[in-house]
């Protein structure tokens, strides 16, 4: 018979097969073409794959779903049908270490999520909870695909549901790179950290011309959603950064402090244990209790040099948050900054504080707690803000909290701020206080003025009775000996010794193991 013959099968020769897979490959990795690539790079953006580059280690990336296609028939979508669909996913590694990743592809329909766009990001999320391993989600989209309508919808909605069944089982990172608008920012919002760029992104969940037409406010993209405004008034990003590299390069920083999923823990550095104290730390607290100082440099001083990561450096600087190292292992620290506002406790402070507390306890992070606070912060607007419920969380927080927990007084404690900065109360482990710690209800000008008004108000010299009742009121408790003797300071050290104690604190509490109560979930005050 002849190969004209009819019945014969036509095969495809092995280069035939080889060539059209090669085509493929080739087209996926066009993207949206090279105009539209041009665009992105002019406006100061990488694509997608590019950033993934610089994400992981060299030659890591292993994708997954490249010649996943659209399945939408309306308005003539069947004959444009991109290969990958406008994100590019996978797997590969930082430092060695797994993660999983998404990157959405502006030059394809403007990195708008359709439904199996939506798919492919859904499928490396389970891998990543099958394997136990975080995912970092990189974003740049025009949002839903508006030609698929609520098939899209949809697919947010599965990964919404995704991002919260995973929290708190394995760390989830998102950078905004680009537009990321309407209900799209709800999957960033739940996962654990979101970084942000500078003038190249921005979210909102509704943008400046809906806000326009419903508030009659101007406002530009930048200013309702951009990356400064997130990063200091709203408090919705947690990392500011100058540019798409620097900003791939914190991301690979933040994932070294991170265990791969909540069963593990941190991964450690190399540690050899030198001269550890720090006598620079022995002036740092000034005599005159009501000048500031600045608690990054107790946080600076104490643990592993160059190690501490600021989270949310910008919001809330009235506690600094963020992530270091304590003799090679990772730790999270949470400190009152009385160099902004004295160090008081308000709403966006406490639920900075609360979040990060719970990421720390939910993978396995000690805490270190650096305290100096006058209280919390008075006033109409913070009262009919709930202060009282937010206040609560940081509370609930620490008070939740398993891992192993210090606590180091450099001055104030007053007041409610004195129980909720992870006191011995609520489950700290180990409490310190430094000489010039002043543990009580409040400070000794207040308390005199309050409970011996009467005596004041009669005095011959009513300042002179101030004065004497002040002084004695800081004899009785403006120190950290009252606390000591009840035993709710553990000892009172010199800033210098500080370091060593926490070394070998730290290095007591490793194995520390503490269940909570058998429940359902808790019911922290939202
Ligand atoms: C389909 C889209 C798209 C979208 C952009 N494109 N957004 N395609 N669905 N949502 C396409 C454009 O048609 C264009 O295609 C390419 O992407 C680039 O878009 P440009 O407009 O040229 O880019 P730029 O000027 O940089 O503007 C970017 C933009 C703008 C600001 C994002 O495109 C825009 O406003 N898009 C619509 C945003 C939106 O309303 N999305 C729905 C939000 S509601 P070509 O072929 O010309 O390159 C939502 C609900 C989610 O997301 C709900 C979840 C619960």
């Amino acid at each position: 018979m002849s190969d004209s013959t009819p019945n014969t099968p036509v095969f495809k020769s092995r280069e035939e097969r080889r060539g059209d897979l090669f085509q493929r490959r080739e087209a996926a990795l066009a993207g949206g073409g090279a105009k539209r690539i041009e665009a992105q790079h002019k406006k100061g953006k990488l694509t997608a794959r590019e950033r993934l580059h610089f994400l992981l280690d060299e030659g890591s990336f292993q994708e997954v779903g490249t010649l996943v296609r659209h399945r939408n028939y309306d308005f003539g979508m069947m004959d444009n049908r991109p290969y990958g669909d406008g994100v590019v996913t996978g797997y590969g590694t930082i430092e060695g270490r797994l993660v999983y990743v998404f990157s959405q592809d502006f030059t394809v329909f403007g990195g708008s999520l359709s439904e199996t766009h939506a798919e492919k990001i859904c499928r490396i999320m389970d891998l990543a909870m099958k394997a136990g391993a975080p995912v970092i989600g990189l974003n740049d989209s025009g949002g839903a695909r508006i030609q698929e309508g609520v098939k899209s919808l949809g697919g947010y909605a599965d990964i919404f549901y995704r991002n919260t069944r995973a929290s708190g089982v394995i760390p989830q990172i998102s950078a905004i790179m680009g537009p990321c608008a309407g209900g799209a920012v709800y999957s960033p919002a739940i996962t654990d950290f979101i970084a942000m760029v500078e003038k190249t992104s921005y979210m909102f969940v509704t943008g400046p011309n809906v806000v326009k037409t419903v508030t009659h406010e101007e406002v530009s993209a930048e200013d309702l959603g951009g990356a400064d405004t997130h990063g200091s008034k709203s408090g919705v990003s947690h990392f500011t950064c100058p540019n798409e590299v620097a900003c791939l390069q914190q991301l690979r920083r933040l994932v070294g402090y991170m265990p791969q999923n909540c069963d593990e823990h941190a991964p450690a550095l190399p540690f050899t244990r030198g001269d550890e104290s720090r006598a620079v730390l022995d002036t740092l607290v000034p005599e005159n209790p009501n000048q500031p100082y600045d608690i990054r440099e107790a946080i600076e001083g104490l643990v592993d040099t160059d190690s501490f990561l600021e989270v949310h450096r910008d919001f809330a600087e009235n506690i600094v948050v963020g992530f270091a190292r304590m003799g090679g292992r990772s730790i999270g620290v949470v400190a009152n900054q009385p160099a902004y506002l004295a160090g008081v406790l308000d709403i966006d402070a406490s639920t900075k504080g609360a979040r990060f507390v719970r990421f720390c306890d939910a993978f396995n992070i000690p805490l270190l707690v650096l305290e100096d606070v006058p209280g919390f912060l008075p006033g109409t607007d913070q009262e009919w803000n709930a202060i009282i419920t937010n206040g609560a969380k940081l509370l609930y927080a620490f008070s939740e909290a398993t891992v192993p927990r210090i606590t180091v007084i450099t001055r104030k404690a007053y007041g409610g701020a004195y129980d909720v900065m992870n006191s011995k109360h609520i489950g700290a482990d180990l409490n310190y206080a430094w000489p010039s710690a002043e543990i009580a209800v409040m400070g000794p000008k207040g308390a005199a003025e309050i409970i011996f008004r009467k005596e004041i108000a009669e005095a011959a010299d009513p300042q002179a009775k101030l004065d004497e009742k002040i002084a004695d009121y800081t004899e009785t408790f403006a120190h950290p000996y009252r606390a000591a003797a009840l035993g709710f300071i553990d000892d009172v050290i010199l800033p210098s010794e500080t370091r060593e104690r926490l070394l070998d604190g730290f290095a007591m509490l490793e194995n520390k193991a503490e269940a909570l109560p058998r429940k359902k979930h808790g019911n922290i005050p939202l």
